[in-house]
C-alpha cells in the first residue's frame, strides 16, 4: 500500500483557516489531522467542536481527529457528529480501552490508539484486533514544532512485527517532528501514515512539501 500524508492543522494560520484548508484540498494530502487538546491530558489547549464543524464544511479530505483529552468516552458521539472520520484516543487516557474503541467503530468511525513516547507497544497486544490504526507519538504530545524522538524507530519496528505476525489490518501513523528529511526512513521502517504540521505549514510552498512527503525517493 502507498503511504498516506495527514497535514496537521495545528500549524496552520488560525486567522485564516479557510486559506490553509483550501491549500490542503488542492494538495496530494490524504487526510487532514486535527489535534484536540484539553489542557489536562496535555499542557496546552487547542480547539474544539465549532472549529471541527467549520473545517468539515470546507475540507475535501477525511478528518483524522487526534484526541489528547482525558476521559474521551464522554465525547465520542459529538466528535462523530462534528465530522471525524478517524478517531484516535490516547492509550494513557483510557481505562476501558476495548469499550472505547468498540464504541468508536459502532459509531461508524475508524478506531485508532495513540501511544506516548514512554508507553511500550507491547501494551497493545490484546487490543490490536480491534483497531484500524496505531499512532506512535514521536514527540511528547501538546505542541507542534518539537524535535523527533529517535527512539521511536525501535517502537515502530516492534509494532510492525506485532502487526505482521498477527496478520492484523492495522495502519501505523507517526506524529511529531516529521519532515522531508526523516519521512523516507520512517516509511521504510514500516510506517503507513505521516502526520506533519510545522514542516508543511511553515514551508514556503505547503503543496510542494506535501508532494515531497507523498513522493519519497
Ligand atoms: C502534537 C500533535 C501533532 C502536532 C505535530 O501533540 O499531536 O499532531 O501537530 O506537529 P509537528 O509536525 O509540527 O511536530
Ligand atoms: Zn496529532
Amino acid at each position: 500500500m502507498d503511504h498516506l500524508v495527514s497535514p496537521s492543522l495545528l500549524a496552520a494560520d488560525f486567522t485564516n483557516l479557510e486559506k490553509d484548508v483550501t491549500i490542503v484540498n488542492s494538495s496530494e494530502a490524504d487526510w487532514l489531522h486535527l489535534d484536540i487538546m484539553d489542557g489536562v491530558f496535555v499542557p496546552n489547549i487547542s480547539f474544539g467542536f465549532p472549529v471541527i464543524e467549520a473545517v468539515k464544511k470546507i475540507t475535501a479530505k477525511p478528518l483524522d481527529v487526534h484526541l489528547m483529552i482525558v476521559d474521551p468516552d464522554r465525547y465520542l458521539e459529538r466528535f462523530c457528529a462534528a465530522g471525524a472520520d478517524n478517531l484516535t484516543v490516547q492509550y494513557e487516557a483510557c481505562t476501558h480501552l476495548n469499550r472505547t474503541v468498540t464504541e468508536i467503530r459502532n459509531l461508524g468511525m475508524k478506531a485508532s490508539v495513540a501511544l506516548n513516547p514512554h508507553t511500550p507497544v507491547l501494551l497493545l497486544k490484546n487490543i490490536l484486533p480491534y483497531l484500524d490504526m496505531v499512532l506512535i507519538m514521536t514527540v511528547n504530545p501538546g505542541f507542534g514544532a518539537q524535535s523527533f524522538i529517535i527512539e521511536s524507530y525501535n517502537k515502530i519496528a516492534e509494532l510492525r512485527k506485532m502487526i505482521d505476525e498477527g496478520g492484523y489490518n492495522v495502519l501505523i501513523e507517526v506524529d511529531g517532528g516529521i519532515d522531508t528529511k526523516n519521512a523516507a526512513k520512517l516509511i521504510n521502517s514500516g510506517v503507513n501514515v505521516l502526520v506533519a504540521g510545522n514542516s508543511v505549514f511553515s514551508s514556503p510552498d505547503p503543496v510542494k512539501t506535501i508532494h515531497r512527503l507523498k513522493n519519497l525517493t
